[in-house]
């Protein structure tokens, strides 16, 4: 743990704009710097750092932060090891708190664990490397076309057929074996310890910085099962390790996009084939962790399965997932029989990066894999179509993209708009749901919201006079709550550094992108008669929500009157017509 005082310090020394100079070659623009987006592809600079407040944003992709942020993008970092980094560059030393006992105890399992692992690890590799007991492994690549530097990279390995050879190394070179069993790679009986892995050709598995935490190991034959992997450990959580993300990360984070397999050898055979932006599942279906993982790091995903049935399920409820976490998500698809293995295996690199660029928006693919199985061709038919898209589609937060698809879905069924919304309100889904994603969905930068934030941030005289209105009168969504955040920081103290501290600790990325667009936002900064501006953006504010009454009306109009949703909206209208009323 870092003391608070000492980050603050660091904060202090430190200029954004050195920091980000190190990595971006940035050129003065008005109170701001200007620079290509380091995050993402751009020939034209939308990045922008603001000196005065050591923020930055990019306008392109939304990224912002202050200098920790962007360190611990740029590098990969944990907010720690951001400081850390950042405290090594202006010379301030950092002494961490002392730890307590039970800290340090887990700190030396940690350590304990980190070296049984690299002992592990270099144990199968050298049985593979070296000597009679590795020459099937050896084979078995060469089959597979696997070169030595593939392998180096990978750090492939192969477990010996013998029941104790991985005991041994480990006790020989003094480690307790009580604790390798916590990893779950060795195991104990009444006759003795034993391995887990035998005769299996060794994958480890690693976290975004390359440490092994896992490994998962595969038969050289058909026997099954074909994989066994490490069960789940204080270091290995299946359901939220990415495999290969430590390799695949420099390259995500140029290209800003990531493609999912679902094999190791899938992986491997991408990473030969020259694609590295490539992360696999352990053996485990994609989870809503992974999908947040992926999120970090990638603006946009492509999923990449097997052409089978299984293939397909994978690819539909992966699509869900990604529908919730808000990531653009594509589908590759490969010929009917193929892996991305067996793809590459027949094909160039070219051929596969030719159908990369044919992929289709996930929930097209749903919709398309949905109608070749169920043709619409009767009532019947369409009515349990339409059923299965209807909670998908209610996930779709882009309201742009959900206009397209619905016409698209009405074309296909050939039904009317009017007969599909039928069916969206008439649903059963939780009535506060749909409501949301009406009026939240990626929520479009508001102009009069950005003003007012912008105001708040400023001039502590419209502050006062934001909080006397009350914030909920003129905020909504994620600009309420940022306000709200805003406030609470400012109470305890007013300077800059306060302001940029908060963005180290929004969590979510919508926040964070709001707040450091409006942060570093010349115009925002200009001397401006607060009063005017406050008085004109309450004004259309207001004007626009009462035009929402029209939408409502609308809404209510093809709802079943006893539903829930339908009372909860006509609360919401009535409440918005006295307000009309007082104006
Ligand atoms: N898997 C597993 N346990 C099994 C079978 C599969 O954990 N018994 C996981 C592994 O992560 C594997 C992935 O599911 O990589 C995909 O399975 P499969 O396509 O059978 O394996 P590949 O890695 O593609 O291996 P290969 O190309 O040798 O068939
Ligand atoms: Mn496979």
């Amino acid at each position: 743990m870092i003391p608070e005082e000492k980050v603050r310090e660091v904060a202090e020394r430190i200029s954004i704009v050195e920091v980000v100079s190190d990595y971006v070659s940035l050129r003065r623009a008005g109170g701001n710097f200007l620079g290509l987006c380091p995050f993402h592809a751009e020939k034209t600079p939308s990045f922008n750092v603001n000196p005065a407040r050591e923020i930055f944003h990019c306008f392109g992709c939304g990224e912002g932060g202050n200098a920790f942020s962007f360190i611990m993008k740029m590098e990969g970092l944990s907010f720690p090891e951001a400081v850390k980094l950042l405290a090594r560059k202006s010379g301030i030393e950092i002494e961490e708190r002392q730890l307590t006992p039970s800290e340090i105890k887990t700190q030396d399992e940690y350590t304990q664990f980190k070296r049984i692992n690299d002992l592990t690890t270099s144990y199968y590799r050298s049985v593979l490397l070296n000597g009679q007991e590795g020459e099937p492994a050896r084979q078995y690549l060469a089959n597979r076309s696997v070169e030595a530097d593939i392998s180096d990279v990978y750090q492939l390995g192969f477990a010996p057929d013998r029941r104790d050879g991985l005991v041994k190394h480990l006790k020989n070179n003094g480690i307790d074996l009580d604790a390798a069993l916590k990893l779950g790679i060795i195991r104990k009986s009444d006759s003795g310890w034993y391995d887990l892995f035998r005769n299996r050709l060794i994958f480890p598995i690693k976290d975004a910085r390359g440490q092994v935490i896992a490994f998962a190991g595969r038969v050289l034959d058909t026997t099954l099962p074909k994989y066994i992997n490490s069960p789940e450990s204080p270091l290995y959580h299946k359901s939220s390790v990415l495999f290969g993300l430590d390799i695949a990360l420099p390259t995500i984070r140029t290209g800003n996009s990531v493609i999912i397999v679902e094999g190791y050898f899938d992986h491997l055979a991408l990473y030969r084939a020259g694609v590295k932006n490539v992360v696999a599942t352990c053996g485990t279906a994609l989870t809503g962790t992974h999908a947040g993982l992926i999120k970090r790091h990638a603006a946009r995903v492509y999923t990449l399965f097997d052409s089978d049935n299984a293939g397909k399920k994978a690819t539909i409820r992966s699509m869900e997932l990604f529908l919730e976490q808000r990531i653009p998500a594509y589908v590759i698809s490969l010929p009917a029989g193929d892996d991305p293995d067996s793809f590459l295996t027949a094909h160039t690199a070219e051929e596969f990066i030719a159908l990369r660029d044919k992929a289709r928006p996930a929930f097209e693919y749903f919709v398309r894999t949905l109608l070749a199985e169920t043709p619409p061709d009767s009532v019947d038919s369409k009515v349990r179509i339409i059923d299965d898209i209807v909670p998908r589609f209610r996930k779709i937060a882009d309201s742009i993209e959900r206009d397209l698809y619905e016409k698209e879905i009405c074309r296909l069924l050939g039904i009317t708009n009017h007969a599909f919304r039928k069916r969206m309100g008439g649903g059963k889904l939780p009535h506060q749901e749909s409501l949301v994603n009406e009026s939240t969905a990626t929520q479009p930068a508001d102009n009069i919201q950005d003003t007012l934030l912008a105001l708040l941030l400023n001039y502590p005289e419209a502050r006062e006079e934001i909080v006397r209105n009350g914030l909920e009168t003129i905020f909504s969504n994620d600009y309420l709550e940022l306000a709200r955040l805003v406030l609470n920081s400012l109470a305890d103290s007013e300077n800059s550094q306060t302001l940029c501290h908060l963005a180290e600790i929004l969590e979510k990325p919508e926040q964070k992108a709001l707040f450091s667009r409006i942060m570093v936002s010349e115009a925002y900064l200009a001397d401006i008669d607060w009063r005017s501006v406050l008085n004109q953006c309450t004004r259309s504010n207001e004007k626009k929500q009462l035009a929402s009454i029209k939408d409502i009306a609308a809404r209510l109009s093809i709802l079943d009157p006893s539903s829930d949703e339908y009372s909860l909206l006509l609360k919401q209208a009535d409440a918005l017509r006295t307000r009309k009323s007082k104006l």
